[in-house]
């Protein structure tokens, strides 16, 4: 059957044409490939499908009665991390103030994208390290009639970028300018991605689903262990003033248990109640982050503002025995890595080596490994430069790729044709599923925990340091971990290149999963075992989330292993292969939503990794 993309752009893939060297009996990697048929369009075209507005308008009246009721300030309960069933709504995230905030609209007649976007507003209260209005993301949703889209609203460049920006007065790269600077900070996409996606699908009043976070911000919630903890230790470092005002009381640390209110931050988004997008990227939020640019010698202007816009595109399709995975196109590496890997491992029995087994693990690993050297070579802003999309997650292509997978031996890494550098791992995924089906699963970012550190003087919020995600500036590829390649130098208006890997998981036109995780380059080998876990394992939902998980993103050449995920027999069996296997911490935070075929239930599955996440159902 073709897959969505193929349709679109009507271009079955071949493998002929195809100039292909490597040395297989070396398990080099270093391979050339020319791509005679590439497509640079896949992710430019846009997709928009109906949604059953009548079902909609009927709940919208309803909303209108009962919403006043529904926000008032929730409830602080006693929080633990564990599965909700729901016949109706669900909503999963890293936080469970904001879960509820969701639920509460789904509740109040809202669709999923309502309670996507109220769900997002609230964790730019409650999960201050990734929630955010000043930074940006991707947004991956299905429609009951199986139909999907993606909204991507990534931080963009601004206009006077350029990519040698993060060489200092001797010209040599700085590490402090590229992700520690006011120069790290993209224009923000949050905000405008929220107006967009609420403008094409949503159903409840805007007002409606930004007022909560006001709420919350305006009035406080009570600080949990966790997040108390959190915002001392970031406030004691931190080297702004508006930074330690809103993370601290004049520098005395938040104590557990205290309220914790943030009335700058709540008037910012009484703005953008009232205003919509206007209410950032103009007038006073606009001016603010505008002069604090200047101030520390950044480069956002009240033009590249203005200018920020969010795109609608099509969503990155593929199967994998008989399921379908959709997921975010372009500028994420996300779902084509997903695709290739998926195909690369169709042609194995999985099962039949066990979950977690050094076999599994070796073939995992191997697959992680060709698919992240495509990512470092080929993927970028298509809108910018050629994509192979198509190619890319083509059957053809992960045929290729499997050619030279030995089953009892690692391949070799080979740095001298593009090394990845280091990356932080905060970032915040959520999952929500409505009454009637429709599935969103959103993953946004400030890039490192609390962004650039800085807060908007006025605005009580921080801006993201993304701009680390483009690469070290032309040519500066090295051993010490930079990267140099072309496409994903920091231009003017173009979106650096992520990982974040929201996801949805359907079968026979039935919805499975919403699934995604932070994790920096670890997401998309986090998304990709939820999906073995269900469909090779067998495992529910919450199974799925709790298993321990691996990752090997091609350089450095090793398996990361999350602590007690294998034994040491395991351990040693991979090393025999020739592995180099790291076992330690913890992956991802995959806060998801599976739906029970037989019940049609709704389960809502937190990551127990994360004290604070949970699943709230209506
Ligand atoms: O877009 C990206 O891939 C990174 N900026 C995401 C950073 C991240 O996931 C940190 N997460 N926990």
């Amino acid at each position: 059957m073709s897959s969505y993309l193929d349709l679109v752009h009507g271009h079955p893939q071949v493998l002929e044409g195809n100039e292909v060297t490597g040395d297989s009996a070396a398990g080099n990697l270093a391979l050339k490939a020319h791509w005679s048929d590439l497509q640079a369009h896949d992710a430019r075209q846009v997709s928009r499908f109906e949604v059953d507005m009548l079902s909609i308008r009927w709940r919208t009246v309803l909303f209108a009665f009962v919403v006043t009721l529904a926000l008032a300030p929730s409830k602080i309960s006693t929080q633990q991390v564990e599965s909700v069933r729901s016949q109706e709504g669900m909503v999963s995230s890293q936080q469970w103030i904001a879960s509820q905030i969701g639920a509460d609209i789904l509740s109040s007649g809202g669709n999923a994208v309502d309670a996507a976007i109220a769900t997002g507003f609230a964790l730019a209260v409650t999960h201050p390290t990734a929630g955010n209005i000043g930074g940006g993301g991707f947004m991956v949703i299905r429609f009951p009639n199986g139909q999907s889209t993606a909204i991507d609203f990534r931080e963009k460049a601004p206009l006077a970028s350029d990519p040698e920006m993060w060489l200092d007065e001797n010209g040599e790269y700085s590490s402090d300018i590229h992700h520690r600077s006011h120069k790290a900070v993209g224009v923000p996409g949050t905000v405008a991605g929220f107006d967009k996606v609420h403008r094409l699908y949503g159903a409840a009043a805007w007002a409606d689903l930004v007022q909560p976070a006001i709420d919350l911000a305006g009035k406080g919630f009570e600080l949990s262990e966790s997040l108390a903890g959190s915002i001392e230790r970031f406030a004691s470092r931190s080297p702004y003033e508006a930074t330690v005002s809103v993370f601290s009381k004049g520098g005395t640390p938040y104590q557990v248990g205290e309220s914790w209110s943030q009335p700058d931050l709540a008037r910012s988004l009484e703005r953008i109640r009232d205003d919509r997008r206007d209410g950032f990227y103009q007038g006073e939020t606009a001016s603010l982050i505008a002069a604090e640019m200047r101030r520390g010698e950044g480069l956002i202007t009240l033009e590249d503002l203005a200018r920020y816009q969010a795109r609608e595109r099509a969503t990155i399709q593929g199967t994998y025995r008989g399921y379908d995975i959709i997921s975010m196109p372009p500028p994420s590496s996300s779902g084509v890595a997903i695709v290739t890997m998926l195909n690369i491992l169709e042609a194995y029995d999985l099962p039949g080596m066990g979950h977690n087994s050094a076999e599994y693990i070796h073939h995992l690993a191997e697959a992680m490994r060709r698919a992240y050297r495509d990512r470092a070579q080929f993927l970028a802003d298509a809108d910018f430069s050629d994509v192979p999309v198509q190619r890319l997650t083509s059957k053809e292509h992960a045929t290729w790729l499997r050619r030279n997978i030995d089953s009892e031996r690692a391949s070799v890494s080979h740095p001298t044709d593009v090394e990845m550098a280091p990356e932080s791992p905060e970032t915040t995924h959520y999952s929500v599923v409505d009454v009637n089906g429709l599935a969103v699963s959103v993953t946004y970012t400030l890039e490192s925990g609390y962004g650039s550190g800085i807060v908007v003087p006025g605005a009580g919020f921080l801006l993201n340091n993304e701009m680390g995600d483009f690469n070290a500036g032309p040519g500066l590829t090295n051993e010490n971990g930079l990267i140099g390649t072309a496409a994903n130098l920091a231009r003017p208006q173009q979106r650096m290149l992520s990982s974040m890997s929201p996801s949805i998981v359907a079968r026979d036109g039935a919805l499975i999963a919403v699934i995604g995780s932070p994790g920096g380059r670890t997401i998309i080998n986090t998304t990709l075992q939820l999906i073995l876990n269900m469909v090779e394992f067998g495992m529910s939902i919450s199974e799925a989330v709790a298993a321990p998980r691996i990752h090997h993103q091609w350089l450095p050449d090793r398996i990361r292993i999350e602590s007690n995920g294998i034994s040491a027999q395991v351990q040693s069996q991979l090393e025999q292969m020739g592995h180099i296997v790291q076992v330690g911490g913890r992956q991802g935070s995959a806060n998801s939503i599976g739906v029970d075929l037989i019940t049609g239930e709704r389960i809502g599955a937190p990551d127990p990794r994360s004290p604070d996440s949970g699943a709230r159902g209506n």
